[in-house]
């Protein structure tokens, strides 16, 4: 039927030219074969069609599971490290600055270098389908995977809602120490998802613990050359995450 129409439009701007256009055009000079011919091309045509829609309903569909509409959030927070002597910093509160991108499935945090204190900077993806939480250290270039702990990590409305506040100036806070230990090597990153394979592909990847929950736990060993730390918040107090290779 598009065909059809198609048809007579050509033949209609033939006409005006005064083209003997039946000539010329293979598609109007095989006209004449009969509605058998033109009903099957009809038919392969809207086929052709059908196969292409489908395709890119399917192709959208996937698009969009992968890039969920998402939105950039940036904020601040000073904390007070209650445990160094909390009184000791009466001038100065040291700050962490992030950029959060947040969609239902995940939240990707980037923490810049911070500017006066040790710490790396990185991307900490948590994955809330998977209930998976990577951090990826960008001085190291290496991958660091640990159970997302609901308890620190806020859901991500509640994240929203967090970071809408931040816009509207700055956030007193205190400090929380994480520390984690790493247990094992991850050689197939696949299991942890896209999101997780995304950030980590190519980088060396790790399994962590809670120094907590670990076999004979709490003993705290002093090498800090093995040590690093990464301040961030996903809540309304700051972490200072140190991962330790034990
Ligand atoms: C989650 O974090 C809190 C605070 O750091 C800690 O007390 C708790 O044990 C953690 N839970 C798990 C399951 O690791």
């Amino acid at each position: 039927m598009v065909k059809i129409a198609f048809n007579s439009a050509l033949a209609q701007k033939a006409l005006g030219k005064e083209v003997p256009a039946a000539e010329k055009d293979p598609e109007l000079a095989s006209a004449p074969v009969g509605i058998e011919g033109s009903t099957g091309r009809c038919l392969l045509t809207l086929l052709g069609i059908a196969f292409i829609l489908s395709g890119l309903i399917v192709g959208g569909a996937c698009l969009y599971r992968y890039f969920t509409p998402k939105r950039m959030y940036h904020g601040a927070m000073q904390f007070s490290d209650v445990s160094s002597g909390g009184e000791s910093q009466p001038y100065y509160l040291p700050q962490v600055e992030e950029e959060v991108e947040i969609s239902d499935s995940m939240a990707v945090i980037s923490v810049p270098p911070p500017r006066f204190r040790a710490g790396d900077p990185a991307y900490i993806l948590h994955d809330f389908n998977r209930k998976l939480t990577a951090y990826l250290d960008l001085t190291l270039r290496t991958c660091f995977v640990i159970p997302l702990n609901t308890s620190v990590v806020l859901p991500p409305q509640d994240l929203i809602d967090l970071f809408s506040q931040l816009m509207s100036g700055s956030y007193r806070s205190y400090l929380v120490h994480e520390d984690l230990v790493v247990t094992e090597r991850i050689d197939d990153i696949k299991p942890l998802g896209f999101y997780i394979r995304r950030l980590c592909e190519g980088k060396d990847t790790y399994r962590m613990q809670r120094r907590s929950s670990l076999p004979g736990g709490g003993i705290q060993k002093r090498s800090t050359d093995e040590c690093f730390t990464i301040h961030h918040f996903e809540n309304k107090f700051v972490t200072e995450t140190r991962i330790c290779k034990a």
